[in-house]
């Protein structure tokens, strides 16, 4: 669905998307590496359960939150790559303290 622009940078980092490896490109935001990687939905809404991708890309919808390193409610769409950083897929409501347990 999400087709890449010719790259201003070759170099590239791996980061684990639910544990598998992911290459993509050094400066790339976390929603940007998880569109690109085909994931689909990254969480799913707190009352409904229904399911959530990156939509504005740009800070405003909160559609993008998922764990990163443990730390849940993180919007992706505003926070860049790292190598070997741990993304991971929310599922309903997150706790605030940051210990990575759903409510
Ligand atoms: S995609 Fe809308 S806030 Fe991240």
């Amino acid at each position: 669905m999400f087709k890449r622009l010719p790259r201003s940078t070759a170099e590239t980092v791996t980061i684990l998307i639910e544990g598998d490896p992911v290459e993509t490109a050094a400066g790339d935001t976390v929603a940007a590496a998880v569109l690109g990687a085909g994931l689909g939905a990254v969480r799913t809404t707190p009352v409904s359960g229904s399911p959530r991708s990156p939509y504005c890309l740009m800070g405003v919808c909160f559609d993008c939150l998922m764990e990163i390193d443990g730390v849940p409610n993180q919007q992706t769409c505003m926070i860049r790559v790292r190598d070997g950083m741990k993304v991971r897929r929310q599922h309903g409501a997150a706790s605030v303290g940051g210990d990575g347990e759903d409510q």
